[in-house]
């Protein structure tokens, strides 16, 4: 696509969530001057607006010159973890964040704004990576005992054990996100055991047939992730699997958008955050006595997100 037409719709796309446009659309649809009138706008800049979004099949017009969200509009906002508002502020945070290198916010680190940020968006992951757990579950055999590192929801975890449901599936998170994982197992009628700690630190129980840890290592810098990797292979009993699945893909040009923009996105909320080499991951499950690991592909409907399977001798 041409540069400017790119620039445009990108703007376009931000003034209508930053004008609360948007929002009127997801209320309700209307004519272009029924939503001006709605978000209080002018009913000019309002109507090219909407026919920039229709274009760009973020809206749809009707015969009768209704507008609505655009299917894949009202799925970005379903899905979106923090909601529309939040993530504009982030975008708009990018400026400042590449003059300084300040995130906006901080969801790593020990502080109580990350309990809060967890606690608020794990749930919203779970519609997010929902699709990608259930593939990943189907290629995999049943685990008799599976520990979930970082387990959120526990959607990948949970969703092996809806496959092998003698499974014991242990999930490990912060105290105060737990409690979306036990709701997760109570509302797929499994039975699991939530174990609140500190990952770096927490006793681990086990050995396990499967570790996972899913969307965590991003979180950390590279040598708390690889030092985490050799804690977390301690865990993993002989003939088990330690499965890592992160912002792992790229190649493509579309892959690389995917993992470049998500690796932007991720710096402007969380500080020392970064985004792994597929090869550092590697390394450091190589160095954790893993000699190999078989990559994964996952939809791609979820983004930039694969998985490493890394088996170790029975
Ligand atoms: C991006 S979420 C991923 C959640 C889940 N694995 C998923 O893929 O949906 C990261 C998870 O790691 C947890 N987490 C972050 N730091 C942690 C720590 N030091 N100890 C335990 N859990 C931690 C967060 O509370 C959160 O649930």
């Amino acid at each position: 696509m041409n540069l400017s037409i790119e620039l445009g719709l990108a703007h376009a796309l931000s003034a209508a969530t930053r004008t609360g446009l948007f929002q009127a659309l997801l209320e309700a649809p209307g004519t272009a001057e029924a939503l001006a009138h709605r978000a209080a706008l002018s009913p000019r800049g309002t109507a090219l607006l909407l026919d920039a979004m229709v274009a760009a099949d973020l809206a749809t017009r009707s015969d009768g010159g209704e507008f609505a969200p655009s299917d894949r509009a009202r799925v970005w906002s379903d899905e979106i973890p923090r909601g529309v508002a939040a993530e504009l502020a982030l975008w708009h945070h990018l400026e400042t964040f590449t003059r300084t290198g300040e995130p906006l916010l901080d969801m790593t680190g020990t502080s109580a704004e990350r309990d809060a940020a967890y606690r608020g968006v794990v749930t919203s992951l779970k519609a997010l990576w929902g699709d990608a757990a259930e593939a990943l579950a189907a290629r995999l055999p049943p685990a008799a005992s599976v520990l979930d590192v970082g387990c959120g929801s526990g959607v990948w975890s949970l969703a092996m054990a809806a496959r092998a449901p003698a499974s014991q599936v242990t999930g490990l998170d912060l105290p105060a996100v737990l409690d979306a994982f036990r709701a997760e197992a109570r509302a797929r009628g499994l039975r699991a055991t939530a174990l609140p700690g500190d990952m770096h630190t927490a006793e681990l129980g086990g050995p396990y047939a499967r570790v996972v840890v899913a969307n965590v290592l991003r979180l950390e810098a590279p040598h708390r992730a690889r030092a985490l990797l050799q804690r977390l292979a301690g865990a993993v009993a002989p003939g088990g699997e330690l499965i890592v699945v992160d912002a792992l893909v790229g190649g493509s040009p579309q892959r690389e958008q995917e993992r470049t923009v998500y690796a932007l996105h991720l710096a402007l909320r969380a500080r020392g955050a970064e985004v792994h080499r597929e090869s550092s991951i590697r390394a450091w499950l190589a160095d954790a006595a893993f000699a190999h690991a078989e990559f994964i592909e996952l939809s791609a409907a979820s983004g930039a997100i694969g998985a490493l399977r890394a088996r170790r001798e029975a």
